[in-house]
């Protein structure tokens, strides 16, 4: 385990297993479809790349950078589409990937723009779901684990830009966050 984690939340192992399910009810609902993956960067990256290993569909892959933490630990409440360049949304069956819903806010967005862009199905997908109130109406379609309201990194998620490299989803501990602060 890395210095700096107080404890693994879901390991590796508990992950893989985790994804077969999701990419099985993934399939189903797209299946004969040619499906667009919109990930949003950078959280997204790695449950991306794993998820859509295990989909073998036709697919094409996009990606969304977008931003509402800005380096702390609580969301900022705004959500800003640093680069929100998507090839033609128009009749497409869209299925949207983040690591985590927190608030809301980023996947409320993100769908929006989707269907205001004219995407026939978006259909949305998270690692992980912190048991919250949400500060937008969203719920994500296909969920990996849901977890209660704290703050975890690993396996894509990121303090400060960091930890995004861990295998497993883990708890920092409270010093670290109070020393990179
Ligand atoms: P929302 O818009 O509040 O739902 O936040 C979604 C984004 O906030 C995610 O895509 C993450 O990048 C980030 N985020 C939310 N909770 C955590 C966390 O516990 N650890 C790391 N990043 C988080
Ligand atoms: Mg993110």
């Amino acid at each position: 385990m890395h210095e700096d984690v107080e404890r693994v939340l879901i390991d590796e192992g508990v992950i893989e297993k985790r994804l077969d399910i999701l990419a099985e009810r993934v399939m189903r609902e797209f299946r004969g479809r040619e499906l667009m993956v919109v990930v949003i960067l950078k959280g997204a990256l790695v449950f991306t790349a794993d998820l859509l290993r295990r989909l073998p569909i036709p697919l094409e892959i996009e990606c969304l950078n977008v931003a509402s933490y800005h380096g702390g630990t609580e969301s900022s409440g705004q959500v800003d589409f640093l680069d929100a360049k998507l090839p033609p949304v128009e009749g497409r069956f869209v299925l949207v990937v983040d690591d985590i819903l927190d608030t809301g806010r980023t996947l409320a967005a993100v769908e929006k723009m989707l269907w205001e862009q004219g995407a026939q199905k978006v259909k949305s997908c998270v690692l992980l779901s912190k048991d919250k109130e949400r500060a937008a109406e969203v719920e994500a379609d296909f969920v990996g684990f849901g977890i209660g309201d704290e703050f975890v990194v690993g396996y894509g998620l990121d303090f400060q830009g960091l930890y995004r490299n861990l295998p497993y989803i883990g708890v920092l501990k409270e010093e670290v966050i109070g020393e990179l602060s």
